[in-house]
Protein backbone atom coordinates (compact mmCIF):
# COMPACT_ATOMS: atom_id res chain seq x y z
CA UNK A 1 0.00 0.00 0.00
CA UNK A 2 1.66 3.27 -0.93
CA UNK A 3 2.05 5.81 1.49
CA UNK A 4 -1.16 8.22 0.16
CA UNK A 5 -3.32 5.86 0.23
CA UNK A 6 -2.23 4.58 4.06
CA UNK A 7 -2.29 8.60 4.50
CA UNK A 8 -5.59 8.25 3.76
CA UNK A 9 -7.20 5.53 5.24
CA UNK A 10 -5.76 6.71 8.90
CA UNK A 11 -7.54 9.68 8.84
CA UNK A 12 -11.00 7.55 8.03
CA UNK A 13 -10.22 4.79 10.45
CA UNK A 14 -8.72 6.05 13.73
CA UNK A 15 -5.20 4.25 13.95
CA UNK A 16 -5.24 4.51 17.94
CA UNK A 17 -8.12 2.86 18.55
CA UNK A 18 -8.39 0.81 14.80
CA UNK A 19 -12.42 2.26 14.96
CA UNK A 20 -14.44 4.69 12.60
CA UNK A 21 -17.48 6.69 13.56
CA UNK A 22 -18.34 7.35 9.65
CA UNK A 23 -21.06 10.10 10.12
CA UNK A 24 -23.45 9.19 6.57
CA UNK A 25 -25.49 12.28 5.18
CA UNK A 26 -26.00 10.84 1.89
CA UNK A 27 -29.06 9.96 1.20
CA UNK A 28 -30.01 12.40 -0.70
CA UNK A 29 -28.24 11.39 -3.65
CA UNK A 30 -32.01 9.35 -4.42
CA UNK A 31 -33.94 10.14 -1.68
CA UNK A 32 -34.33 14.00 -1.97
CA UNK A 33 -34.22 15.82 1.13
CA UNK A 34 -34.70 13.10 3.87
CA UNK A 35 -36.16 14.27 7.31
CA UNK A 36 -33.19 15.44 9.22
CA UNK A 37 -31.52 16.45 6.28
CA UNK A 38 -33.87 19.49 4.86
CA UNK A 39 -31.70 21.71 6.20
CA UNK A 40 -28.02 19.84 5.97
CA UNK A 41 -25.67 22.25 7.02
CA UNK A 42 -27.73 23.12 9.93
CA UNK A 43 -27.90 19.79 10.63
CA UNK A 44 -24.00 19.30 10.48
CA UNK A 45 -22.38 21.84 11.66
CA UNK A 46 -22.77 20.50 15.80
CA UNK A 47 -22.34 17.19 14.58
CA UNK A 48 -19.15 17.40 12.75
CA UNK A 49 -17.13 17.57 15.90
CA UNK A 50 -17.64 14.32 16.80
CA UNK A 51 -17.70 12.31 13.45
CA UNK A 52 -14.16 10.99 12.38
CA UNK A 53 -15.42 11.14 9.09
CA UNK A 54 -18.27 12.41 7.18
CA UNK A 55 -19.65 10.71 4.24
CA UNK A 56 -21.86 12.95 1.73
CA UNK A 57 -22.56 13.67 -1.63
CA UNK A 58 -19.90 16.44 -4.12
CA UNK A 59 -22.98 18.67 -4.16
CA UNK A 60 -23.61 18.22 -0.13
CA UNK A 61 -20.10 19.25 0.42
CA UNK A 62 -20.07 21.89 -1.61
CA UNK A 63 -22.85 23.62 -0.27
CA UNK A 64 -23.10 22.21 3.51
CA UNK A 65 -19.42 21.86 4.69
CA UNK A 66 -17.33 24.96 5.84
CA UNK A 67 -13.68 24.08 3.59
CA UNK A 68 -12.13 25.33 6.87
CA UNK A 69 -13.45 21.92 9.02
CA UNK A 70 -10.31 19.52 9.20
CA UNK A 71 -12.76 15.90 8.21
CA UNK A 72 -11.80 13.59 6.54
CA UNK A 73 -14.45 12.93 3.66
CA UNK A 74 -15.85 10.00 2.26
CA UNK A 75 -17.48 11.16 -1.54
CA UNK A 76 -20.66 8.81 -2.90
CA UNK A 77 -19.37 8.50 -6.10
CA UNK A 78 -22.37 6.60 -7.43
CA UNK A 79 -26.17 7.11 -8.06
CA UNK A 80 -28.46 8.19 -11.06
CA UNK A 81 -31.66 7.02 -9.56
CA UNK A 82 -34.63 8.19 -7.31
CA UNK A 83 -36.35 6.35 -4.65
CA UNK A 84 -39.69 6.55 -7.37
CA UNK A 85 -37.94 4.39 -9.23
CA UNK A 86 -39.18 0.64 -9.62
CA UNK A 87 -35.37 -0.73 -9.42
CA UNK A 88 -32.65 1.24 -7.18
CA UNK A 89 -30.04 -1.09 -8.62
CA UNK A 90 -29.64 1.06 -12.00
CA UNK A 91 -26.30 3.00 -10.47
CA UNK A 92 -23.80 4.32 -12.25
CA UNK A 93 -20.72 6.85 -11.45
CA UNK A 94 -21.84 10.12 -10.69
CA UNK A 95 -18.68 11.90 -10.00
CA UNK A 96 -14.96 11.55 -12.21
CA UNK A 97 -12.36 11.03 -10.24
CA UNK A 98 -10.45 14.65 -11.07
CA UNK A 99 -12.94 16.42 -9.02
CA UNK A 100 -13.43 13.86 -6.58
CA UNK A 101 -9.50 14.43 -5.70
CA UNK A 102 -9.92 18.53 -6.38
CA UNK A 103 -12.40 17.92 -3.50
CA UNK A 104 -9.59 16.65 -1.72
CA UNK A 105 -11.34 13.40 -0.06
CA UNK A 106 -10.15 10.55 1.46
CA UNK A 107 -12.36 7.90 0.37
CA UNK A 108 -14.70 7.44 -2.44
CA UNK A 109 -18.11 5.33 -2.38
CA UNK A 110 -20.07 3.29 -4.31
CA UNK A 111 -22.80 1.25 -4.25
CA UNK A 112 -23.30 -2.46 -5.36
CA UNK A 113 -26.31 -4.61 -5.68
CA UNK A 114 -25.21 -8.35 -5.44
CA UNK A 115 -27.86 -10.34 -6.97
CA UNK A 116 -30.15 -7.52 -8.42
CA UNK A 117 -30.71 -6.96 -12.03
CA UNK A 118 -28.17 -4.38 -12.38
CA UNK A 119 -25.59 -6.79 -10.19
CA UNK A 120 -23.03 -6.89 -13.12
CA UNK A 121 -23.00 -3.04 -13.72
CA UNK A 122 -22.79 -2.31 -10.12
CA UNK A 123 -19.76 -4.51 -10.09
CA UNK A 124 -18.00 -3.02 -13.40
CA UNK A 125 -18.50 0.42 -11.23
CA UNK A 126 -16.89 -0.49 -8.19
CA UNK A 127 -14.35 -2.20 -10.37
CA UNK A 128 -13.48 0.82 -12.54
CA UNK A 129 -13.70 3.49 -9.36
CA UNK A 130 -11.05 0.82 -7.76
CA UNK A 131 -8.81 0.93 -10.82
CA UNK A 132 -8.96 4.65 -10.67
CA UNK A 133 -8.40 5.33 -6.85
CA UNK A 134 -5.65 3.19 -6.92
CA UNK A 135 -3.90 5.19 -9.23
CA UNK A 136 -4.49 8.25 -6.96
CA UNK A 137 -3.81 7.01 -3.69
CA UNK A 138 -7.70 7.31 -2.64
CA UNK A 139 -9.36 4.79 -0.51
CA UNK A 140 -12.53 2.99 -1.55
CA UNK A 141 -15.64 1.80 0.49
CA UNK A 142 -18.24 0.09 -0.96
CA UNK A 143 -21.38 -0.05 0.26
CA UNK A 144 -23.18 -3.81 0.09
CA UNK A 145 -26.83 -2.11 -0.91
CA UNK A 146 -29.94 -4.64 -0.56
CA UNK A 147 -32.06 -4.97 -3.12
CA UNK A 148 -35.92 -5.50 -1.68
CA UNK A 149 -36.00 -9.33 -2.91
CA UNK A 150 -32.71 -9.80 -1.11
CA UNK A 151 -32.34 -11.33 2.62
CA UNK A 152 -30.25 -9.46 4.73
CA UNK A 153 -29.10 -12.56 6.50
CA UNK A 154 -25.43 -13.51 6.87
CA UNK A 155 -25.18 -15.87 3.73
CA UNK A 156 -25.86 -12.54 1.57
CA UNK A 157 -23.90 -10.50 3.35
CA UNK A 158 -21.30 -12.02 3.34
CA UNK A 159 -21.36 -12.65 -0.44
CA UNK A 160 -21.83 -9.76 -1.26
CA UNK A 161 -19.03 -8.28 1.10
CA UNK A 162 -16.91 -10.61 -0.11
CA UNK A 163 -17.26 -10.10 -3.70
CA UNK A 164 -16.55 -6.19 -2.85
CA UNK A 165 -13.43 -6.87 -0.96
CA UNK A 166 -12.23 -9.45 -3.78
CA UNK A 167 -12.51 -6.44 -6.45
CA UNK A 168 -10.20 -4.33 -4.09
CA UNK A 169 -12.42 -2.28 -1.98
CA UNK A 170 -10.50 -0.95 0.45
CA UNK A 171 -13.27 -0.83 3.42
CA UNK A 172 -16.82 -2.77 3.43
CA UNK A 173 -20.17 -0.98 4.02
CA UNK A 174 -23.24 -3.62 4.97
CA UNK A 175 -25.83 -4.09 7.28
CA UNK A 176 -25.57 -5.94 10.62
CA UNK A 177 -27.35 -9.17 11.22
CA UNK A 178 -27.78 -12.41 12.83
CA UNK A 179 -24.19 -14.25 13.03
CA UNK A 180 -22.11 -11.07 12.14
CA UNK A 181 -19.26 -12.78 12.88
CA UNK A 182 -19.63 -14.58 9.59
CA UNK A 183 -19.97 -11.58 7.50
CA UNK A 184 -16.24 -9.95 9.23
CA UNK A 185 -14.08 -13.23 9.03
CA UNK A 186 -15.06 -14.22 5.96
CA UNK A 187 -14.33 -10.28 4.75
CA UNK A 188 -10.57 -9.71 4.24
CA UNK A 189 -10.92 -6.12 4.45
CA UNK A 190 -12.64 -3.65 7.48
CA UNK A 191 -16.39 -3.76 7.82
CA UNK A 192 -18.62 -1.13 9.31
CA UNK A 193 -22.46 -0.92 9.39
CA UNK A 194 -25.11 1.28 8.55
CA UNK A 195 -27.59 1.82 10.88
CA UNK A 196 -30.70 1.59 8.59
CA UNK A 197 -34.02 3.18 9.29
CA UNK A 198 -34.39 5.41 12.65
CA UNK A 199 -35.49 2.81 15.37
CA UNK A 200 -35.16 3.79 19.27
CA UNK A 201 -31.85 5.21 20.76
CA UNK A 202 -31.14 1.96 23.43
CA UNK A 203 -31.75 -0.04 20.26
CA UNK A 204 -29.22 2.00 18.03
CA UNK A 205 -26.41 1.76 20.59
CA UNK A 206 -27.17 -1.92 21.38
CA UNK A 207 -27.04 -2.15 17.49
CA UNK A 208 -23.46 -0.36 17.45
CA UNK A 209 -22.59 -2.51 20.45
CA UNK A 210 -23.07 -5.86 18.77
CA UNK A 211 -21.74 -5.31 15.56
CA UNK A 212 -18.83 -3.61 17.17
CA UNK A 213 -18.49 -6.25 19.47
CA UNK A 214 -18.64 -9.12 16.61
CA UNK A 215 -15.93 -7.49 14.53
CA UNK A 216 -16.88 -4.99 12.68
CA UNK A 217 -14.21 -1.40 12.50
CA UNK A 218 -17.35 1.05 12.73
CA UNK A 219 -20.08 2.73 11.46
CA UNK A 220 -21.12 4.61 9.32
CA UNK A 221 -24.48 5.63 10.81
CA UNK A 222 -26.93 8.35 9.57
CA UNK A 223 -30.39 8.16 10.49
CA UNK A 224 -30.30 7.02 14.02
CA UNK A 225 -27.83 9.58 14.43
CA UNK A 226 -29.11 12.65 12.82
CA UNK A 227 -33.00 11.99 13.37
CA UNK A 228 -32.90 11.60 16.85
CA UNK A 229 -34.40 13.23 19.54
CA UNK A 230 -30.73 14.96 20.38
CA UNK A 231 -28.30 13.91 17.65
CA UNK A 232 -24.79 15.78 19.54
CA UNK A 233 -25.85 13.62 22.48
CA UNK A 234 -26.40 10.18 20.07
CA UNK A 235 -23.12 10.59 18.02
CA UNK A 236 -21.24 11.22 21.54
CA UNK A 237 -22.56 7.99 23.19
CA UNK A 238 -21.98 5.81 19.65
CA UNK A 239 -18.23 7.16 20.11
CA UNK A 240 -18.37 5.75 23.42
CA UNK A 241 -19.42 2.52 22.17
CA UNK A 242 -16.83 2.22 19.10
CA UNK A 243 -13.80 4.10 20.54
CA UNK A 244 -14.16 3.30 24.46
CA UNK A 245 -16.13 0.07 24.45
CA UNK A 246 -18.70 1.42 26.52
CA UNK A 247 -21.56 -1.08 27.55
CA UNK A 248 -25.14 -0.20 26.07
CA UNK A 249 -26.58 0.94 29.59
CA UNK A 250 -23.22 3.20 29.90
CA UNK A 251 -23.84 5.13 26.44
CA UNK A 252 -27.26 5.01 26.70
CA UNK A 253 -26.69 6.82 30.30
CA UNK A 254 -24.16 8.97 28.44
CA UNK A 255 -27.11 9.99 26.02
CA UNK A 256 -29.44 10.64 28.29
CA UNK A 257 -27.61 12.53 30.64
CA UNK A 258 -26.43 14.55 28.02
CA UNK A 259 -29.34 15.44 26.52
CA UNK A 260 -31.34 16.41 30.03
CA UNK A 261 -28.15 18.63 29.91
CA UNK A 262 -28.86 20.19 26.75
CA UNK A 263 -32.29 20.85 27.76
CA UNK A 264 -31.53 23.03 30.67
C1 LIG B 1 -27.58 4.58 1.72
O1 LIG B 1 -27.57 4.19 0.60
C2 LIG B 1 -26.62 5.52 2.19
O2 LIG B 1 -25.35 5.16 1.71
C3 LIG B 1 -26.53 5.74 3.68
O3 LIG B 1 -25.35 6.40 3.91
C4 LIG B 1 -26.55 4.51 4.52
O4 LIG B 1 -27.72 3.80 4.38
C5 LIG B 1 -26.23 4.78 6.02
O5 LIG B 1 -27.15 5.54 6.59
P1 LIG B 1 -28.22 4.95 7.63
O6 LIG B 1 -27.46 4.72 8.90
O7 LIG B 1 -29.23 6.05 7.74
O8 LIG B 1 -28.76 3.68 7.08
Amino acid sequence: MDWGLKNRLSRIINPKTGKVVMLAVDHGYFLGPTSGLEDLKKTLDPLIPYADTLMLTRGALRTAVNPDFNIPIMLRMSGGNSIVADDLSNEGITVSMEDAIRLNVSGVALSVYVGSEYQHQTLLNLAKLIDEANRCGIVVLAVTAVGKEMTRDARYLSLACRIAAELGAHIVKTYYCDEFEKVVNTCPVPVVIAGGKKIEEKDALKLAHDAISRGATGVDMGRNIFQSDAPVPMIKAVRQIVHKKASVDEAFELYNSLKKKRKK
